[in-house]
């Protein structure tokens, strides 16, 4: 097997899609989709933890999710703060890190301080880096990091601008690249996910709702993953020297 055949991903990003859908299939608020999401969230961890890889990146909430009906917000919201809460624990006890990718300023300070606190908490830990996207979107993300390069460096020409450069400002800017990207929810887009860190993601798009996306799911993707031949712009020939 050529080194370009991986064989499990060390970054997985999963767009978290399906929750309304699962919500209203079974005749209830949309409320009790994300709850029913947010309850996924750690069984989907755990399945990471047993399978080796050592990131999982979460999209929770989008610049643009603040534009759905205001009820929805706060549920979402209240999930937030829950998870935070209640699952610092044991993230803490089983060598899960926590970190929130995005501008939590426009969260509450009881958000915000949950927040802190679970990455202050966890900080230590290494089995497995868990980043959660919220208030999260691409495209900010790389106005920030080019804004950020300009302060940094006031009166540099544009040539002095380089993918190092942008990379430095970006929320993820210490992480790996995803190697692979799961969306569920039967979507085939991006959403305005890590734009920039997905150039050479391997996306994988499935029907399964989020909700539903349990451990053999998982497999599926990761067997599939195992299939894809990785040539970062190379030809075939070339990476399998
Ligand atoms: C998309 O499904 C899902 C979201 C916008 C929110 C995802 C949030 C969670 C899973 C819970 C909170 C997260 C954590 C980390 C505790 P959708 O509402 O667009 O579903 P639909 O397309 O079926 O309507």
């Amino acid at each position: 097997m050529s080194p370009q055949r991986p064989i499990t991903p060390q970054h997985v990003a999963f767009i978290m899609d399906g929750n309304g859908r699962w919500a209203k299939q079974r005749l209830l608020p949309r409320a009790a989709g994300h709850a029913k999401g947010a309850s996924q969230v750690r069984k989907v961890i755990e399945n990471c933890v047993a399978r080796g890889i050592s990131h999982v990146t979460l999209y929770a909430f989008s610049t643009e999710n603040w534009a759905r009906p205001s009820d929805e917000v706060s549920a979402l919201m209240g999930l937030f703060l829950k998870y935070l809460r209640g699952e610092v624990a044991d993230m803490r006890e089983n060598g899960i890190r926590l970190r929130v990718l995005g501008d939590i300023s426009a969260f509450s300070t009881e958000i915000q301080a949950a927040v802190r606190d679970a990455e202050e908490s966890t900080a230590h830990n290494s089995r497995l880096s868990l980043h959660v996207a919220a208030n999260y979107g691409g495209r900010n993300e790389l106005l920030g990091a080019m804004k950020a390069w300009m302060k940094a460096n006031p009166g540099a020409p544009p040539e002095a601008l380089d993918a190092a450069g942008i990379e430095a400002y970006l929320y993820t800017k210490d992480l790996p690249a995803p190697d692979l990207l799961i969306r569920t929810g039967g979507e085939c887009r991006l959403s305005n996910f890590l734009l920039w860190q997905t150039a050479y993601t391997e996306l994988y798009f499935t029907d399964a709702l989020w909700p539903d996306f349990d451990a053999a799911a998982l497999d599926k993707a990761l067997i599939w993953f195992k299939g894809r031949e990785r040539r970062f712009g190379k030809t075939s020939e070339q990476v399998q020297l």
